[in-house]
C-alpha cells in the first residue's frame, strides 16, 4: 500500500491505573518501548498519575478555571490519530481514575479514532470485563475501539518486581497487537 506522509502517525499510550504499586505500568511502559522505535508512530506514555485530575464535579467547558494538566490531558487525546488503553480491570470494570479523566472529554473528542485497548489482571481472565465496558466508553466519545484485544492474565508472573520480562511470548502478542492498531489509525487517517 502507498505510502501516506511522512508524517507520523500520533499515537498516544494512556495509562488507566493510579494504584501505587501498579503492575499495570510495567506493561505500559514496555509497549512504550515497542512503539517508541517505529519510525511511523509518534507516541508518549499518558500516565494519569502525573495529571492528578480532580474528581469531576463540571464539564471542562463550564470549568472556570481548569488547571493546567486537564487542558494538557483533554488536548493531547484531541490530537492524537488514535489511542492505545493499557488499564487494570477493577471490580469487574475499569478504574475510576480512568473513568474520570475519560469523562472531561468532549462528547465526541475522540471521533475517528481507533483505540486499541490491553487489559491487565493478576488472575486468569486478562480484564475481559474491562474490556467489554470500556469499549461503550469508547463508543460514547465517538472513538472506535478496535476488535482485536490484548489482554494479560496473571501480570506478576510475566515481569519480575523490576519489571523484567519473563515471558517469551509477550514480544510477539504485543508487536501483532501494535500492528492491528496501526493498521486502523492508518486505514482512517487516510479518510481525513
Ligand atoms: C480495587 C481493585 C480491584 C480489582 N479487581 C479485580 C477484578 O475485578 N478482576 C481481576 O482480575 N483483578 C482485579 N484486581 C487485581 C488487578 O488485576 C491487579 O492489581 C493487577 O496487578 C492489575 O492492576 P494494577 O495495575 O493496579 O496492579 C483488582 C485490584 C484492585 C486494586
Amino acid at each position: 500500500m502507498e505510502k501516506l506522509s511522512n508524517k507520523k502517525l500520533s499515537i498516544p499510550i494512556l495509562l488507566g491505573s493510579s494504584r501505587i504499586g501498579r503492575q499495570s505500568s510495567k506493561v505500559a511502559e514496555f509497549i512504550f518501548q515497542k512503539m517508541i522505535v517505529q519510525d511511523s508512530i509518534d507516541t508518549k506514555l499518558i500516565d494519569l498519575k502525573d495529571y492528578n485530575l480532580p474528581m469531576l464535579e463540571e464539564r471542562l467547558n463550564e470549568m472556570k478555571n481548569p488547571p493546567e494538566s486537564l487542558l494538557q490531558f483533554c488536548s493531547q487525546l484531541g490530537q492524537a490519530d488514535g489511542i492505545l488503553i493499557v488499564t487494570p480491570e477493577y471490580k469487574n470494570g475499569y478504574p475510576a481514575v480512568l473513568k474520570n479523566a475519560l469523562d472531561y472529554l468532549e462528547p465526541q473528542a475522540l471521533y475517528h479514532k481507533p483505540i486499541g485497548i490491553c487489559t491487565v489482571s493478576a488472575g486468569g481472565f486478562g480484564g475481559l470485563n474491562c474490556l467489554a465496558q470500556l469499549r461503550l466508553v469508547c463508543l460514547a466519545l465517538g472513538g472506535l475501539p478496535i476488535p482485536e484485544k490484548l489482554s494479560i492474565s496473571q501480570v506478576r508472573e510475566i515481569f519480575d518486581e523490576e519489571g523484567n520480562l519473563q515471558d517469551a511470548t509477550l514480544p510477539s502478542k504485543v508487536e501483532s497487537f501494535i500492528n492491528e492498531l496501526v493498521w486502523y489509525v492508518e486505514a482512517l487517517a487516510r479518510q481525513k
